[in-house]
C-alpha cells in the first residue's frame, strides 16, 4: 500500500464543523452543496466561486453562500476546504494551488485527465502537510461495503474473475452542452474517463490493482467528440484473475452499470447502486431485494457515521431507501473524518490515481494495439 502522508496541524478545531468552499457551480454542485447541508455538526458551505460570476451568485443565492473570486478563496482565513467541481483537466493546478494555500482539499472524479496531473497533485498535497481525496461515491453505498466485507472475510475465495460493464448512454446534446465536454484536454477521455471511471474505482477497490490492459476503443454514435464512446479491454490483475471492462455512451437507452466478481467459493453481482447477488457456497444465495436488504443490513446502513441523516429520516418516518446523494454525503463524512482524526481518508490521492492510470492504459493500449501495464 502506498504511503500515507499524515497531514500537518488542521486550521479546523477538532470538533467545529469544517467550513468548505465550493468550486465550480455546475451540474454536481447542487448534489454537494445539498449533500453538505444535511451534516451541519460536520461541515458548513459557506462561499462558492465560479470562473462564470454569474453562475456563482446565482448559486450562492439558492444556497445561502458568499459568492467570492478564486484568489479569494484562497487567502480567505476561514475557509478550511475546498470541493472541487470544476471540469476535469483542471482539478491537479486547482487542487494543488488550494493545498499550497492551506486547505485541505476534496476533488470531485476524475482526480485529473492523466497520471502526470496525477501526480503533480499528489506531490503538491506531499509537501502541504493537508488532507486529498477524491470523490468516488460509489463505495460508500451499502451494497458496495457489503460486497467489500465479503471479500475482506474471504467469503467469495480467491477472485479468478471480474466483468465490469457500463453501458450507458449520453446524448449528443449532452456533449454539446459544455464547452468542456468530449474534449482530450478537460474531459481526458469519453465514456471510460468520465463515467465507467465509478466502476473501475469500484473495480481496483474490490479485486485489487491491474498488471496488464489490453483495450480497443471507438468513436461510434456521436459526433464532435475527441474521445470515446465505446472501450472493450482485457484485464489481468496482479493476483492473476482475468478481466472484461466495457463502457459506453452509446448503448441508447442506457442500462445499469454492472460488476460480478467470480470467487472460488462464490460470487457477488453489483448492479447499479444495488446488490444484485451474493451467492456463496454452501448457502442459500440471495438476489433482489433480498439482497439489498443484506447489503443495508450487513453494512450499518452503510456507513454509520455517513448515514445518520438516514437515521433521523427512518426514525420520522420518512423515505429512507439509499439514493442519489446519500453517498456523496458519506463521502463527505468521511473526509472529514479523516481531516479530524489525521487518517487517510477512504478514497485517497493514490486512489484516484490509480483509476486514472488504468484508464489511461486503456487508451495507450488502443492507440498502440499493444498491452499496457499502468503507471
Ligand atoms: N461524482 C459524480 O457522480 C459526478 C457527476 C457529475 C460530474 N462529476 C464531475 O464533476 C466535475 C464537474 O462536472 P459538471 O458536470 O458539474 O460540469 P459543469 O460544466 O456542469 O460545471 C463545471 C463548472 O466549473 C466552472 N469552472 C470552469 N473553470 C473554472 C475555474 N477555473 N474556476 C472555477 N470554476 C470553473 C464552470 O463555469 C462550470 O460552472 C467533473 O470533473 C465531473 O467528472 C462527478
Amino acid at each position: 500500500m502506498d504511503p500515507f502522508v499524515p497531514a500537518g496541524p488542521s486550521p479546523a478545531s477538532s470538533v467545529a464543523p469544517v467550513r468548505f468552499a465550493l468550486v465550480g457551480c455546475g451540474t454536481i454542485a447542487a448534489t454537494q452543496a445539498q449533500a453538505l447541508r444535511e451534516i451541519p455538526e460536520l461541515a458548513c458551505l459557506t462561499h462558492c466561486t465560479d470562473v462564470d460570476a454569474t453562475l456563482a451568485r446565482a448559486f450562492a443565492d439558492r444556497f445561502g453562500l458568499s459568492a467570492i473570486p478564486w484568489e479569494e478563496v484562497l487567502r480567505h482565513p476561514e475557509i478550511d476546504a475546498l470541493t472541487l467541481c470544476t471540469p476535469s483537466g483542471l482539478h491537479s493546478p486547482l487542487g494543488a494551488a488550494a493545498l499550497a494555500a492551506g486547505k485541505h482539499v476534496l476533488i470531485e472524479k476524475p482526480m485529473d485527465v492523466n497520471v502526470a496531473a496525477c501526480d503533480a497533485l499528489l506531490a503538491a498535497q506531499a509537501s502541504s502537510g493537508r488532507q486529498l481525496a477524491v470523490i468516488s461515491q460509489h463505495r460508500f453505498d451499502p451494497a458496495s461495503q457489503a460486497v467489500h466485507r465479503s471479500i475482506q472475510n474471504n467469503e467469495l475465495g480467491r477472485l479468478f474473475a471480474v466483468d465490469a460493464r457500463v453501458p450507458w448512454f449520453r446524448s449528443q446534446e449532452y456533449y454539446d452542452s459544455g464547452a468542456w465536454r468530449g474534449t482530450l484536454t478537460l474531459d481526458g477521455g469519453g465514456c471510460l474517463m468520465n463515467q465507467g471511471i465509478h466502476t473501475v474505482d469500484l473495480m481496483l477497490w474490490l479485486a485489487g490493482p491491474v498488471s496488464e490492459v489490453f483495450a480497443r476503443t471507438a468513436t461510434a454514435a456521436h459526433e464532435r467528440i475527441e474521445v470515446e464512446d465505446l472501450v472493450c479491454a482485457t484485464l489481468t490483475f496482479a493476483n492473476g484473475a482475468l478481466g472484461t471492462l466495457f463502457a459506453s455512451t452509446a448503448t441508447y437507452p442506457g442500462f445499469p452499470a454492472r460488476l460480478a466478481l467470480h470467487g472460488t467459493e462464490g460470487t457477488a453481482i453489483l448492479e447499479g447502486d444495488e446488490l444484485h447477488t451474493l451467492a456463496i457456497r454452501g448457502r442459500e444465495p440471495i438476489t433482489g431485494t433480498a439482497a439489498s436488504a443484506h447489503a443495508l443490513q450487513v453494512s450499518g446502513g452503510g456507513t454509520r457515521s455517513a448515514v445518520h441523516h438516514a437515521d433521523n429520516a427512518r426514525a420520522a418516518g420518512e423515505d429512507t431507501r439509499w439514493k442519489w446523494g446519500d453517498a456523496h454525503r458519506a463521502q463527505f463524512a468521511d473526509f472529514i473524518a479523516a481531516i479530524r482524526e489525521n487518517r487517510r481518508p477512504a478514497v485517497s490521492g493514490h486512489d484516484g490515481r490509480a483509476a486514472v492510470a488504468l484508464i489511461q492504459a486503456v487508451y495507450e493500449s488502443a492507440r498502440t494495439g499493444h498491452p499496457v501495464r499502468p503507471a
